[in-house]
């Protein structure tokens, strides 16, 4: 027989994603919404193509934004929120106009990306110890580890923004910010 215990009270949980109250979608991305809804046999098939589009136009998903869609779609939020920790170009915060994002899977971590993410950081200012995301004062670079990006066999891999770059030395870091000045 299994014996029920009483669990001790806990707090709750903190929500990771960001408080955005005045969240409103213009009329025209909630018409776009609308319409991207109607091509698919069942709502909740668009997650993803609503959860794009928000964040097209916020640059992130806060709460509001997914209570906002679950609602659209007839969900429970947590299926949308869900989405949002699970894959990592859907961002629960904002981000910086470049957003720096290094591959910490064992492939790139043997060839190197923890000195790469530590030469960004120092760089930029930004904690070296931290694996979350973290921007700098002005909003312009976002440094973040990240898992496997799929190009193992060219470790160190990371991307900045939609750029795939492997085989990444300080050399090409360093170019790397050049070129996002
Ligand atoms: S381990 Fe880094 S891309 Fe796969």
């Amino acid at each position: 027989m299994i014996a029920l215990v009483n669990l001790p009270n806990t707090q709750p949980i903190p929500n990771p994603l960001r408080e955005q109250p005045d969240f409103a979608l213009p009329a025209g991305v909630a018409a776009q919404i609308e319409e991207l809804i109607t091509h698919y046999p069942r709502k909740r098939s668009a997650s993803l193509m609503l959860l794009h589009a928000v964040q097209g136009q916020f640059g992130y998903i806060s709460r509001q934004a997914v209570e906002w869609i679950a609602a659209k779609l007839e969900l429970q939020p947590i299926a949308v929120y869900e989405l949002v920790t699970f894959y990592p170009m859907l961002h629960s915060q904002p981000v910086g106009k470049y957003h720096l994002r290094i591959c910490r899977t064992l492939s790139c971590a043997l060839g190197g990306s923890y000195a790469l993410h530590e030469f960004f950081c120092k760089r930029l200012g930004l904690d070296a110890q931290a694996h979350g995301p973290q921007t700098t004062a002005d909003g312009r670079y976002t440094v973040e580890f990240v898992e496997c990006l799929a190009g193992c066999g060219a470790a160190p891999v990371m991307m900045c923004n939609d750029a795939f770059h492997e085989g990444v030395t300080e050399q090409k870091a360093e170019a790397m910010l050049r070129e996002c000045k």
